[in-house]
């Protein structure tokens, strides 16, 4: 496979930023050290630059069927655009249909993957619970490598469980030692919400957003936190938008709960303005949970700076405005909801949060890579630039303008939810599988050349 020597570079951990050379062989990362005196294939000269361990987004949606749509980003336009924004391996959920068997659904999504350019894992969701299902989660935890699952505690009438599902989820989790992630927003709130806005003749995306309320969300994740105390299970709040939910986390915690957070840029950047844009605009904004007032992004960010929360995902699951969210017009609960984010996350934390001094790029490392490889079961041959690691990585420029547009990203959709935003630094290269598959703006990459991940219990 090939050698590669990374010169002069500064290696970002949580812990500390350290200057040494890293040698690279057969795809896996052989020495690390000063003045590295070792003959390779290749050197790179990374001076002036950080080496970060690749970026890990566990929360995508590639090819999803939802509410109606396919989301536009495949596993291959999707780890395409994730590579050139410095992200070597994904976590896609696999979402079957209520009275679909876990294994087929699986079946379903590893087809799917096959063309996957970065490695890649699953994380299962339960729609429903059943002795089968019961016994499914078994094989998907014991013979599959995914120890991860996702219930959804709103999309009533769809893929929402009720508590007594959710608790039956929690109960067998834990029988497996398998991780219980969920959507934390009230489905019953939301339905009532949503038909009352709806039979006033208020139709438009921004009553998407009025219709799911923050407390919404903080309700649902004190269930949730509540349901795992008396069960004596971790749980894991995907895509936190709002100060309700990060409370909830923070004194959960401090309760000694095993209880873990996520969020996403566009919890930390966005604020529901974005929703009064003329015309159907709004709809690119349509997600769940939606994007919240001015405020909430404050107590995020700073429950990420206190280590509360773990994981910043993208929760990448766009829809072409055109043709897609366009089914959704008249009626807003119709717009498929997702965006993308993939291509983009690095660079927003090391600009909104690395260069304002909001984290320090340890921080980002941190909840981009190293966390979510130890929480998912991948640490340490992902999330760590170390001898032994798959040499997964991404040389880093600190400065040098750009600017995120629906024009230039690679993400397959007509929209860009951060448009206009200005950028500093990027990916220079990146490596992937001891590959150079990014450098100077430009990708090489092969679909297929993704391993699927096996992961391993982390609890
Ligand atoms: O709007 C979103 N978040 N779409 C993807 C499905 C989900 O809830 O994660
Ligand atoms: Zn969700
Ligand atoms: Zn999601």
């Amino acid at each position: 496979m090939g050698s590669l020597l990374i010169k002069n570079g500064e290696i970002v951990s949580p812990l500390d930023t350290v200057g040494q050379d890293v040698f690279i062989k057969d795809g896996t990362i052989a020495a690390i050290g000063q003045n590295l005196d070792i003959s390779a294939e290749r050197v790179i000269d990374a001076a002036g630059h950080y080496v970060l361990p690749g970026g890990i987004d566990v929360h995508t949606h590639f090819a999803m069927p939802f509410m109606g749509e396919v989301s536009a980003d495949d596993f291959e336009s999707g780890t395409a655009a994730a590579i050139a924004g410095g992200t070597t391996s994904i976590l896609d959920y696999i979402v079957p249909a209520k009275e679909q068997s876990l294994l087929e659904a699986l079946s379903i999504w590893k087809e799917k993957a096959k063309n996957a350019v970065s490695d890649y894992g699953f994380h299962m969701a339960i729609t429903w619970y059943s002795e089968q299902v019961s016994e499914e989660m078994a094989v998907c935890v014991r013979e599959e490598g995914i120890p991860s699952f996702k219930a959804f505690l709103a999309y009533k009438g769809a893929i929402m469980v009720d508590d007594a599902e959710l608790v039956s989820i929690l109960k067998r989790s834990r029988e497996l030692g398998a991780l219980i992630m969920a959507h934390c927003e009230n489905g019953e709130i939301v339905a009532e919400l949503q038909e009352k806005l709806f039979s006033e003749g208020k139709v438009e995306p921004k009553y998407h957003a009025l219709s799911r309320p923050s407390y919404a969300e903080g309700e649902s994740a004190f269930r949730l936190a509540t349901l795992a105390r008396a069960l004596g299970v971790p749980a894991y709040f995907v895509h936190m938008s709002c100060a309700e939910s990060t409370k909830v986390l923070i004194e959960a915690r401090a309760q000694g709960l095993d209880v873990i957070g996520e969020t996403c840029p566009q919890y930390l950047l966005l604020d529901d303005s974005v929703y009064e844009r003329p015309g159907f605009q709004g709809a690119a904004y349509v997600m769940s949970p939606p994007i919240r007032p001015q405020g909430h992004a404050d107590a995020l960010w700073g429950a990420i700076r206190a280590g509360q929360i773990q994981v910043v995902g993208t929760d990448h699951c766009p829809f072409n405005l055109e043709n897609q969210k366009e089914l959704g017009r008249n009626d807003f609960r119709k717009i498929p909801n997702g965006a993308a984010g993939i291509e983009d996350r690095l660079k927003l934390m090391y600009t909104y949060g690395v260069k304002t001094g909001k984290i320090t790029i340890n921080q980002m490392v941190e909840v981009c890579s190293t966390n979510p490889a130890r929480i998912f079961g991948m640490y340490p041959r992902k999330g760590i630039v170390a001898v032994g690691a798959d040499a997964d990585l991404v040389i880093w420029q600190p400065e040098g303008d750009g600017v995120i547009s629906a024009k230039t990203h690679r993400h397959n959709v007509d929209t860009s939810i951060f448009e206009g935003f200005a950028t500093t630094g990027g990916p220079a290269t990146v490596v992937a599988g001891g590959k150079v598959r990014y450098e100077d703006g430009k990708l090489d990459v092969e679909p297929g050349a993704g391993r699927f991940i096996r992961r391993s219990l982390t609890r």
